[in-house]
């Protein structure tokens, strides 16, 4: 079978050879799949997709002319896939569920270390000879309240690792499953979360519903000074809403791995360009605001399961038909 990978990268040619062995004929492609990129899906009966590509309904009609019949997601997140015209088109859809949550987890304490201890801002004062600590204040984690929001593979993973620096950890999931969560943790509503949390971090999936979650509206019922943490989907934030947070100080720190207009920006080296992006633009001028380029996947690990869940999510599409990681609108 021959399989057109989009977005595809260095380190993803790498893990897939590997993971592959030579069984499918891999044409790695370096575009993203949209519509303007679309017609080199001709000649393939399945496409390999990552976060940004954008499998519209377009997209997927073009595609589907040109006899694809499989869309392989290299991800667990699947908003950016169009699954009614999907189905509509005969289109089979599969995911990795999971590849490490533990990656997306840890990562998630990182920004938080990061921002409460400044280290991205110590890291460059110590290499200019700069010694002084002002401006560089934190507090102590431990005794503090964190809010997860969305308790699913990874929320889970980032509650453990919360409750041991000793904070309480107030959970909110619209279909929670205590066992798996600490014994000490809570589950809350939104409010409680809300009005009781130093540190809310963001795992539950972009849907219609949750588009823009943290707003003005939800801002105000947080506490002053608020750390909030997004590894998830950047639509999940108004970012606009969030910034002038920053200015007024409600929000006192920001970790972001995933941006609303990302797909323009993240995995490309943009070091010789200018950004045209105004409010991304904001974002960094903040000293209080850390974001990375959509990379707490990125582990060693990780990739290795997000090649080997691909391959055998193909070939259990390409024996049966079905596929037990399939997903449908
Ligand atoms: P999961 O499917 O195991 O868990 C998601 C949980 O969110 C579920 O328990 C679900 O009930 C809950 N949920 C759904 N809607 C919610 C809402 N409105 N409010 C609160 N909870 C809600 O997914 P997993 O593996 O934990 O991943 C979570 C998200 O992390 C993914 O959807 C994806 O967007 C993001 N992700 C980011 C990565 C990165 O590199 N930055 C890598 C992998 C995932």
């Amino acid at each position: 079978m021959k399989i057109a990978v989009f977005s595809a990268k260095r380190y993803d040619r790498e893990f897939l050879d590997a993971a592959n062995a030579g069984k499918y004929a891999l044409r790695f492609l370096e575009p993203h799949l949209n519509e303007e990129t679309a017609s080199l899906a001709a000649g393939f009966e399945a496409v390999c997709v990552f976060v940004n590509d954008e499998l519209s309904n377009t997209v997927l009609e073009t595609i589907a002319a040109f006899g694809v019949k499989l869309v392989a997601l290299r991800c667990a997140g699947f908003n950016n896939v169009d699954l009614h015209a999907a189905a509509r088109l005969g289109i089979t859809v599969v995911r990795v569920p999971a590849y490490s949550p533990h990656a997306v987890a840890e990562h998630s304490v990182a920004l938080i270390l990061a921002l409460n201890r400044r280290i991205h801002r110590a890291y460059n004062r110590v290499r200019e000879g700069n010694f002084a600590l002002d401006g560089l204040l934190g507090f102590d984690l431990h005794g503090r309240t964190v809010g997860v929001i969305g308790t699913g593979r990874i929320g889970t993973v980032f509650a453990h690792i919360m409750t041991g620096f000793g904070c309480e950890i107030l959970c909110h999931d619209p279909t929670p499953d205590p066992e798996r969560l600490p014994t000490t943790a809570k589950i809350v509503s939104l409010d409680e979360i809300y009005a009781k949390s130093d540190i809310i971090s963001l795992h539950c999936p972009l849907t219609p519903e949750n588009h823009h979650l943290i707003s003005n509206t939800t801002l105000a019922r947080m506490k002053d000074g608020v750390m909030l943490i997004n590894t998830s989907r950047g639509a999940l934030l108004d970012t606009s809403d969030v910034i002038e947070a920053l200015k007024c100080g409600k929000v006192g720190a920001l970790g972001l791995d995933v941006y609303e207009e990302e797909a323009d920006l993240f995995f490309e080296d943009l070091s010789s360009t200018i950004i045209p992006d105004d409010i991304f633009a904001r974002l960094l001028t903040f000293p209080n605001v850390l974001i990375t380029g959509h990379q707490a996947f990125f582990t060693r690990e990780a990739l290795e399961n997000i090649a080997a869940t691909t391959l055998a999510n193909i070939a259990e599409w390409e024996a049966s038909g079905t596929c037990r990681n399939s997903v449908r609108g």
